[in-house]
């Protein structure tokens, strides 16, 4: 695991969460970073394809008749309309604007009308690229074209979900909406993520899942650009979150990050598995956008009636409590008063630790090229 040698006392500075500069410095991170685009499962078919954007950046992501996963530019090389909207299945990609085709693979196949025109040769003109990686069947892109592979990026990783999460790669998307649900909240990404990185703040701000949880026994490990969480319940059917079956539950949560942008995780109770993306809109206001997972057949007959009492607690408990917390710490940084926090660390007592929360802040500032 890893630890700064000297690790600060002192969290990032305050103006890292209210300043345009950093808006604009944190997006440029992202787009020379692994950002979450989807699941394999969302492209089980040769020519479908799902669209997402970064900021204003538009890309698609389509599987291709020889099964691969493809990803790029959502933009018409011939004048710039864009090419594809939402989620579908196609078998060739036809731009609205003047019909100009496309194959899966981004080669240029035809044009209405070429014969006789100067129009450029169909081997001049292909689709834009955009690397696409897998991560236990999570789709992620990355428009630096010389970043480093996911498996360079974050060793271990996919490994350590798939060894840790052993019926992940059996799980399905669930819904049918190309991006799952969104939330969002009136604070930087970055105090999202912290309130994420520890559990100093769930006995105090969560007493539902406080109750549900052994708290005690929280333990948070840290990796080469991740975090694994690892928080397992108390154990009790009947608490003040939500009901637990202690046969067919997950009773351990296991939650990852990956920097700079992604969570993953396994909640406890009903089984599946969710992964989302924290987009920054201002320096203000974030937009977590989510997918989950859900096992193929359920569990037990009543485990579509756990699942939704969890995410009804979810939504109107859990979420609503970070999201008063993010958006009182946001207002927080724009106090004159207010500089820097501090960090309180403990190998020993987890529950209160926060060193993934430097850990994540150590490799921020590494990769901004600064000190505090
Ligand atoms: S812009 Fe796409 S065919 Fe003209
Ligand atoms: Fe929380």
């Amino acid at each position: 695991m890893l630890d700064t040698a000297t690790p600060r006392a002192r969290t990032l500075a305050a103006r890292h969460y209210t300043s345009v500069q950093s808006l604009e410095a944190d997006r440029e991170l992202m787009l020379r970073s692994w950002q979450l685009a989807g699941h394999e499962t969302q492209l089980a078919e040769a020519g479908q394809f799902i669209t997402l954007s970064l900021f204003d950046q538009n890309i698609f992501l389509v599987r291709d008749r020889e099964g691969e996963v493809r990803a790029f530019y959502n933009v018409c090389p011939h004048r710039g309309h864009q090419l594809v909207e939402g989620s579908g299945k196609k078998a060739v990609l036809t731009c609205p604007y003047h019909a100009w085709t496309f194959g899966l693979d981004g080669n240029l196949r035809g044009m209405p009308k070429r014969d006789g025109t100067d129009a450029p040769a169909r081997a001049e003109v292909c689709l834009s690229h955009v690397r696409v990686e897998s991560l236990a069947g999570f789709l992620f892109v990355n428009l630096d074209d010389n970043a480093p592979s996911l498996g360079e990026f974050a060793p271990g990783l996919e490994a350590q979900m798939l060894e840790r999460i052993p019926e992940l790669p059996d799980l399905l998307i669930e819904g049918d909406s190309a991006y799952g649900h969104t939330y969002t909240c009136k604070s930087n990404w970055k105090v999202m993520l912290d309130n994420y990185l520890e559990c100093h703040h769930c006995g105090p701000a969560h007493h539902s899942f406080d109750d549900m949880m052994n708290i005690a026994e929280n333990r948070f490990e840290l990796y080469q650009n991740y975090t694994y969480q690892h928080a397992p319940t108390a154990r009790k059917t009947k608490n003040e979150a939500f009901r637990l079956d202690l046969e067919h539950d997950v009773l351990d949560g296991q939650f990852w990050f990956l920097f700079p942008n992604t969570i993953f995780g396994q909640f406890p109770g009903a089984r599946g598995f969710y992964a989302s993306r924290f987009d920054p809109v201002r320096p203000d206001l974030t937009e977590r956008r989510s997918l989950s997972l859900t096992t193929p057949e359920p569990t037990d007959p009543d485990m579509a009636a756990r699942s939704a009492e969890r995410a009804e607690w979810s939504t109107n408990i859990v979420s609503a409590e970070d999201r008063e917390l993010c958006e009182n710490v946001q207002r927080g940084m724009h106090q004159r008063g207010f500089k820097q926090g501090w960090y309180v660390t403990d190998p020993d007592a987890h529950d209160i630790s926060e060193h993934a929360m430097r850990h994540f802040h150590d490799i921020y500032l590494a990769a901004m090229d600064e000190d505090a």
